[in-house]
């Protein structure tokens, strides 16, 4: 089997894993499950998926992928059934319970009733972009954010990624800002917004 690192090395190289790749695009909404992350294996696919798009995909962070904050907070992912033919270079990592972990996000709670919540950490495996599974991770969060008492949910999106917080009720707050060469701003959503 191959060590993580290979797996890593292997999805980003230029040699003939396009092929390999190019699958499973085409997910029927029915198929995408999104639930609450609970327990080291769901924490440990979260954590692949993060270090996929935010370590080696982007470059953005290092290899470090989990913080302080992760244990108080609600770990949201999204998995569809496993593919006949998943390359075997995925790591078994990503599949738990049967089914493969493709889409993961993270909504802090802050302080006391009627404060603030935050969300980071949103990322679906590139293989699995458009497919809806952002979107349902973001549902299941804004729910949650919603019935804990959140007045305001905010997030700091990435540029490329303002239209999908749009869509899901977030507007604009201020100017664009950069963080590690990346530009991004700052977003929020206020409680009861429309849920599709
Ligand atoms: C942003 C991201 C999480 C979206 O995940 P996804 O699973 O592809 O999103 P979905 O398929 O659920 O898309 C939901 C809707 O948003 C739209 N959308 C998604 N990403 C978009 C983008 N970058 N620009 C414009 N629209 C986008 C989709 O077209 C879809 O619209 P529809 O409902 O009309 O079909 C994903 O592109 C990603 O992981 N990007 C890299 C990491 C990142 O930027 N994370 C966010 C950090 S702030």
């Amino acid at each position: 089997m191959r060590s993580l690192t290979d797996f890593w090395r292997h999805l980003t190289s230029d040699d003939d894993v396009s092929q390999e790749l190019a699958m499973p695009t085409a997910i029927p909404a029915r198929d995408i499950e999104a639930r609450e992350g609970r327990g080291s294996a769901d924490m440990l696919a979260i954590q692949v998926v993060r270090r996929r798009v935010f370590h080696e995909e982007q470059g953005f962070i290092g290899a470090s992928v989990t913080d302080h904050d992760d244990p108080r907070s609600f770990q949201a992912l999204a998995t569809v059934p496993v593919p006949p033919d998943l390359p075997e270079t995925f790591p078994p990592d990503l599949v738990v319970a049967g089914r493969l972990v493709v889409s993961v996000g993270r909504l802090t709670m802050g302080q006391g009733p009627g404060s603030e919540a935050q969300i980071t950490w949103v990322a679906t495996l590139p293989e699995y972009r458009g497919a809806g599974a952002g979107a349902a991770v973001m549902r299941l969060m804004l729910r949650a954010a919603d019935e804990a008492g959140a007045t305001t949910v905010r997030l700091s999106a990435q540029g490329h990624a303002i239209p999908f917080y749009r869509r899901l009720g977030f507007i604009a707050i201020g100017a664009p800002y950069d963080i590690r060469g990346m530009s991004h701003q700052l977003m929020s959503r206020w409680r009861g917004s429309d849920l599709d």
